[in-house]
Order: structure tokens, then C-alpha cells, then sequence
């Protein structure tokens, strides 16, 4: 499967974030890699972390955006997407998809549905937390 590497084009605008998603992307590679080299036991870890990390992400996304008008849609986003990525560990666990479809599921979903969304809600948004604390 070819890896999905970062390109400025997926970027939010946001330094801390588009850092976060290249992250999330060298650790779907790695992931992938893992698996290529059947390493059964590397794969389950980074799979865990990859779960983790994500998990992290979308709270700081969330801090990021607390007092903003975007806040909610955006939570509800995240709701759907841990969901999503919740199901598909399921299938994966379950038999109905191999590793290698389950990687290649969770890079397209991050790319084509999460970043764009990010792009969307975050990018070049001003959160009202950050101009209050300017205040304090
Ligand atoms: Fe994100």
C-alpha cells in the first residue's frame, strides 16, 4: 500500500496541529511498515498508540477551540470519528479486515474526512478562549 505522506496542501494553518497530524501519519507508515514486515507484536503497539495518540489530538483540538463558536460541531466531529475509528477496530479484531485494509481505512479516513474537516472548523479560526486570556 503506498504511504500517505503529509503535503503542505493538508495543512490547517496551525503549527501545533499540522505538527500533531504529521505525527498521526508517519505513525500510520510506521504502522503499515510493521505489518509489511509481518511484526505482529510492533504492529499492536503501534496500533495502540495510533489509537492514543488520536484520542490526544482531538482534546487538544477541543482545548484548542474551547470558547469558540465551532466548538460543539466540532466535538460532535470528534464523537463520529472516534466511532468510526472504534468500528473499524472492531472489524479489524474481528476478522472482517485485514491489517493492511485497516491501515489503508484509517489513512484515507484521516486524510480525506479529518484534515479537510480541521481545515474547515480550525484553520484561520481566531478562538475566543485565546482573546480572553489576552484580556486576564
Ligand atoms: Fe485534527
Amino acid at each position: 500500500m503506498a504511504p500517505r505522506a503529509w503535503q503542505a496542501s493538508m495543512s490547517v494553518g496551525i503549527e501545533t496541529f499540522d505538527h500533531e497530524h504529521r505525527q498521526i501519519l508517519a505513525m500510520l507508515n510506521l504502522l503499515q511498515d510493521a505489518i509489511d514486515l509481518d511484526d505482529a507484536r510492533t504492529a499492536r503497539l503501534l496500533l495502540d498508540a495510533l489509537v492514543g495518540r488520536l484520542a490526544e489530538h482531538f482534546l487538544s483540538e477541543e482545548a484548542y477551540l474551547r470558547g469558540s463558536p465551532g466548538l460543539d460541531e466540532h466535538i460532535r466531529h470528534h464523537d463520529e470519528a472516534r466511532a468510526a475509528i472504534a468500528d473499524l477496530n472492531r472489524q479489524f479484531h474481528a476478522g472482517g479486515l485485514t491489517a493492511t485494509a485497516l491501515v489503508a481505512r484509517l489513512q484515507d479516513f484521516f486524510v480525506d474526512v479529518l484534515i479537510p474537516e480541521d481545515q474547515r472548523c480550525i484553520g484561520g479560526m481566531e478562538p475566543l478562549g485565546r482573546q480572553e486570556k489576552g484580556a486576564d
